[in-house]
């Protein structure tokens, strides 16, 4: 069978990552099974791409369709196009997307509407917040795609009330955690760590990217300094998207925040390990906080990961800067909760995943 896997954007390639080791793997064994690496080029930066693939031992994608930046409908649409005539030339049994950035829901409408298969990895999470262009995403993705393999019981759910059959369903865990397990002894200190003095469990790390947070440097410079007051001594290590960029330049922060490039994959976990906690606004932090058991306050209003909420060390403390300090409090006063797992968020989700295509395009 013929697979063509598609990646897009920085956390894509972490769920990318393991399911092409697994793929060799069974290659070797002599399971008849091939893929071409797509990249779109929604993300393009050295750190936010090329060092990704560098680190978790990724191959070269057989095309890159450089679609870069531009509005959603420009860069949506750029990708249908490129990726439409990769499908010409290159049919596969199969397209499988990953998560939920704009590539993943343009190379399904692309695949779909040439009649080819569409498997979702990490299908089924809902925020149920329609101003996330993330949601739309996976909404769009998951009405027309054929399989999903998903990452919860809920999502299950999900997708069941939203007319699909069990048959097509396969509840395997959660890919993100496979590479995150699979790199533990890989770790990197990253060079800021000593520069700073930092020790572990003494700071903090924060990420953001969502408009909600980001985009308005007002709220962004309460955010900040809330932050700031309420964290004691903890030094803050704070690696700036490019899209929260432009506004930080307008903010003076203390000599508290370490503000850095993004960091590597290696360096940046390193970082969340050692950390006493992490505030973020991202998807897949709330993921792996909760698997390294490191307490995480999400500065959205909703989460499509609530199993991080209800059975991790996650907690969503919302997007209104006036109301973060009770959170930021608690978080201080050293009683966080402790947290548990996830079903089958164990390391070996890629397995699961290509076990089951094999077995789906056996009898084709
Ligand atoms: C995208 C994903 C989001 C994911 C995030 C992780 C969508 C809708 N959003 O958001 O789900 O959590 O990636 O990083 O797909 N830029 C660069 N270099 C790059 C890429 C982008 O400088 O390599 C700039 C762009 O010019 C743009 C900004 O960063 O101004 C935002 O990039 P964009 O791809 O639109 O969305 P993200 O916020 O990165």
């Amino acid at each position: 069978m013929k697979v063509t896997l598609v990646a897009g954007a920085r956390p894509n390639f972490m769920k990318i990552a393991p399911i092409i080791h697994e793929i060799k793997k069974v290659q070797k064994q002599g399971k008849k099974i091939s893929f071409r690496l797509v990249h779109t080029g929604q993300h393009y930066d050295e750190k936010l791409s090329h060092s990704f693939f560098k680190q978790l031992n990724i191959p070269e994608p057989d095309v890159n369709l450089e679609v870069g930046s531009g509005s959603h409908a420009e860069q949506t649409a750029n990708i249908m196009t490129r990726f439409e005539k990769e499908l010409i030339e290159n049919r596969p049994d199969i397209v499988l997307v990953v998560g939920d950035v704009n590539s993943t829901m343009a190379c399904s409408i692309s695949a779909k509407k040439l009649n080819i298969d569409v498997a979702h990895v990490e299908g089924g999470i809902r925020s149920r917040d329609m101003e996330m262009p993330e949601e739309i995403n996976r909404l769009v993705t998951d009405s027309i795609a054929d399989y999903f393999f998903t990452t919860s019981e809920l999502a299950n759910k999900n997708l069941r009330k939203e007319g699909h059959g069990n048959h097509k369903l396969f509840l395997v865990g959660n890919t993100m955690i496979d590479t995150l397990k699979a790199n533990m002894n890989r770790l990197k200190k990253p060079a800021l760590f000593d520069e700073n003095n930092l020790k572990p469990k003494k700071y903090l790390v924060v990420t953001l990217h969502r408009p909600s947070n980001v985009d308005d440097a007002e709220n962004l410079k309460m955010l900040l300094n809330t932050l700031e007051e309420t964290s004691k001594d903890y030094k803050i290590v704070f690696p700036v998207h490019p899209r929260t960029q432009k506004n930080l330049k307008k903010i003076k922060l203390s000599d508290k925040f370490i503000i850095t490039d993004p960091l590597g994959y290696l360096e940046f976990v390193y970082l969340v390990k050692n950390s006493f906690a992490v505030i973020t606004d991202s998807g897949g932090i709330q993921e792996e906080t909760t698997v390294m058991k490191i307490p995480c306050v999400t500065l959205r209003k909703n989460t499509e990961r609530p199993e991080t909420v209800t059975e991790g060390t996650n907690i969503l403390a919302g997007i209104d800067p006036y109301k973060f300090r009770p959170h930021f409090q608690k978080l201080f006063s050293g009683k966080w909760k402790k947290g548990g797992v996830p079903k089958f968020w164990d390391g070996k989700t890629s397995p699961r995943i290509v076990k089951q295509l094999l077995k789906i395009y056996s009898g084709k």
